[in-house]
């Protein structure tokens, strides 16, 4: 169920569509990656961009990490104008799968580009952004993977000190109920819960700071946890 600090920031500042978005068949040109455009989603990703409201202006900047296939792209071309949108994925697995079905489906759109992280990510963090978004990476990945994707983005604050790093991950509250959905977990979860401390310490020792934005309720029950990431 969703909660009701998710609705009324839809409903205050997200709801409202500007623009045409540069895809306007997203589910049939795959640009949800399996999952369908609903109104759940769209909520997720204001959940996010809600973390750097102040940014979300013309200018706007993000660094999409474990892009899928584009859907925050597309989420914000129908509300600004002038921003510019870079997705990475893993050239292995899917993700170069989900880059080619992003390019297919967004074109030529200058406000838009996709890379894969092996090749890209280096050169494209030399670029300053205003946010780095993860949505549902942290939550698929071991602990581990996610301090070595910190390690690696924390450059952005380098080029840009007022820039933001906003993800969503379980916490060790989480693990409890896995218990009740083994399957579930496995599949698609692993090994990918934290606890809150953990990113404290680890913001402590790069001179940064962490903040909870707020509890999602996603998929299968489960709550992603929206955490960011800024300069002290
Ligand atoms: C649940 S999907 C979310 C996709 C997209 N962020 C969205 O919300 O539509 C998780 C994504 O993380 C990507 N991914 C998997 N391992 C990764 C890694 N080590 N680094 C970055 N992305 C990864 C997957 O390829 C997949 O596209």
């Amino acid at each position: 169920m969703t909660s009701e600090l998710v609705m009324s920031i839809w409903e205050e500042y997200w709801k409202e569509k500007k623009y045409n978005p540069i895809v306007s068949n997203p589910n049939q040109k795959g640009v949800y990656d399996g999952q369908r455009e609903d109104l759940i989603t769209s909520m997720g990703m204001a959940s996010f961009l809600e973390a750097v409201k102040e940014d979300f202006k013309d200018g706007f900047r993000v660094l999409d990490y474990g892009c899928g296939a584009g859907a925050l792209g597309n989420f914000i071309s129908e509300r600004l104008e002038d921003f510019t949108y870079v997705g990475l994925e893993p050239s292995s697995g899917q993700g170069r799968d989900r880059i080619q079905t992003a390019l297919n489906a967004f074109g030529n759109d200058s406000r838009i580009k996709f890379g894969t992280i092996d090749e890209d990510l280096e050169k494209v963090l030399e670029n300053p952004f205003d946010a780095v978004i993860l949505i549902s990476v942290f939550t698929h990945l071991e602990v581990n993977d996610s301090y070595w994707i910190l390690d690696r983005l924390k450059k952005v604050f380098d080029v840009n000190r007022n820039a933001s790093i906003v993800f969503s991950c379980f916490t060790a509250e989480e693990r409890r109920l896995h218990w009740h959905q083994p399957q579930i977990w496995e599949r698609y979860y692993h090994e990918s819960y934290v606890r809150e401390s953990d990113w404290e310490n680890w913001c402590k020792d790069n001179g940064l700071q962490l903040s909870k934005v707020l509890d999602f309720p996603a998929a299968h029950g489960y709550v992603h946890e929206i955490y960011k990431i800024h300069k002290l």
